[in-house]
């Protein structure tokens, strides 16, 4: 039994009442992991921006049509209409709620462009029509494929869904951490979403958290910690194959593409940061940490 507080109410009876509007309230803020996970790990402006330039210097002009494979909330498809006039964009994943998220956060804001926009709750290792200029695999999800087979059916579907010199982009991390197990904390700024909802700010945390070196799969983990210091645990959850950039290279090209490119991000030795300029490049240093676009082309 608790003591008797001044109100006359047991302290145990209002701790337990400050307790319950404490889990009340945060059950209310509870944070959108959709959103904490955009904040954190995507930059879909400078994705398309990529691929614009990508175009321009091999293709000329400007592509129209998209498909986004593992979609998710499909934000890049978003910025893709959002981005050109007459762009139509497809997305593709296989989670339903996931994909409902996105319809209410990503695409229903776009107004008038949304119906520039198709969300197909599909597998993508069936090809699809209709037939696109760009296809994007981004945030490194093709590596859930971790038989050789697998990733080859997946590249052979991407290569018939792709029009006649259509172009292909996916990521890739590497470098001596990239096989480690760590853990890597990045304080994010706060933001606000294309919907207009807030996201303050919070800290992101990248687990690997175990490196088997018979299969090279790799557990990865993504955490938050929040600004009031709650901590979301396991927020999302990757098994995945790490997929070397030769490897990839031979894949892609059993599977048909005519050129594979690597562009890999450059460092700014004054902030000690990556400095977001990606190049292409035919011999690359293993240091610490790299990423790369990945872009290979059909024949036109
Ligand atoms: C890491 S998230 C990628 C989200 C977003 N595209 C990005 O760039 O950050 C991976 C997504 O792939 C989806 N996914 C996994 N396997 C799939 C498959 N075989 N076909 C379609 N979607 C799949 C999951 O449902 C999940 O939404």
């Amino acid at each position: 039994m608790g003591k008797t507080s001044k109100t006359g109410k047991s302290t145990k009876g209002s701790e337990k009442g400050s307790k319950k509007r404490a889990r009340k309230r945060a059950k209310q803020e509870r944070p959108d992991l959709h959103s904490l996970y955009e904040a954190a790990v995507q930059n879909v402006e400078a994705d398309v921006d990529f691929i614009l330039k990508r175009w321009r210097k091999a293709r000329g002009g400007q592509p129209q049509t998209l498909r986004e494979d593992f979609c998710g909330t499909a934000s890049l498809a978003a910025e893709w209409v959002r981005t050109l006039p007459d762009g139509e964009a497809w997305g593709v994943d296989l989670d339903r709620g996931t994909l409902d998220w996105g319809l209410r956060h990503r695409i229903a804001p776009l107004g008038n462009r949304a119906e520039r926009v198709h969300l197909e709750e599909a597998d993508v290792l069936v090809p699809k029509a209709p037939r696109v200029d760009v296809q994007v695999a981004f945030n490194f999800s093709y590596q859930t494929f971790r038989r050789r087979a697998d990733l080859v059916s997946y590249f052979r579907a991407v290569y018939e869904s792709l029009d006649d010199g259509g172009m292909f982009f996916l990521d890739s991390f590497g470098g001596t951490d990239a096989l480690c197990d760590v853990e890597e904390k990045t304080k994010i700024s706060k933001s606000v979403e294309p919907d207009g909802r807030r996201v303050p700010a919070f800290l992101y945390i990248w687990e690997q958290k175990h490196f088997n070196a018979l299969d090279h799969s790799m557990d990865c983990r993504i955490h938050f910690r929040l600004k009031d210091g709650r901590r979301i645990r396991n927020a999302f959850r990757y098994t995945w194959r790490m997929w070397s950039l030769p490897e990839m290279n031979d894949l892609l090209t059993e599977a048909g593409f005519e050129t594979v490119d690597f562009y890999v991000e450059g460092w700014d030795d004054e902030t000690d940061e990556p400095d977001g300029i990606f190049k292409k490049r035919k011999r690359v240093d293993n240091e610490g940490s790299w990423i790369a676009y990945v872009v290979a082309s059909k024949p036109c």
